[in-house]
């Protein structure tokens, strides 16, 4: 479980609306692990990658666009991540474990997300709300 004073705050307010979305997620998934609801955890885990995917394309279209100079090492933990979220996918759709996917939630996913939001992103959202403050000068 993640709350929501665990997500860090960050300067551009449609990224904190993405990360709200996306630990609500976390959330939703957890509590369909703990119910052992095979069915539900799969539909969890496919809406947990797309909407994973589509908040990653944007914030490195965002990154493109304002000629970002940490978007490689930015968009490798993206993809190492999303990475990582097909291999439980695969791993579940094969062994049916909820344990497994606990184990994933409480051991790597929630901390990992976390951490990149509080590093990686909050960087990036400091970059992005000096540029807009350039633009307006
Ligand atoms: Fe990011």
């Amino acid at each position: 479980m993640i709350t929501q004073e665990q997500m860090p705050m960050l300067a551009i307010p449609s990224m904190n609306d993405t990360h709200l979305e996306e630990s609500l997620l976390i959330n939703k998934l957890s509590s369909v692990v703990e119910k052992s609801d095979l069915e539900a955890i799969f539909i969890v885990l496919n809406e947990l990658l797309v909407h994973t995917r589509l908040h990653y394309l944007d914030e490195e279209k965002l990154m493109q666009e304002s000629q970002y100079p940490d978007f490689e090492a930015h968009k490798k933990d993206h993809d190492r991540h999303l990475h990582e979220i097909k291999s439980v996918i695969a791993y579940f759709e094969k062994h049916q474990e909820p344990r497994a996917v606990y184990a994933y939630i409480e051991g790597n996913l929630t901390s990992w997300v976390r951490h990149h939001t509080d590093t990686k992103d909050r960087t990036l959202a400091l970059f992005l709300k000096e540029e807009k403050v350039r633009e307006e000068d």
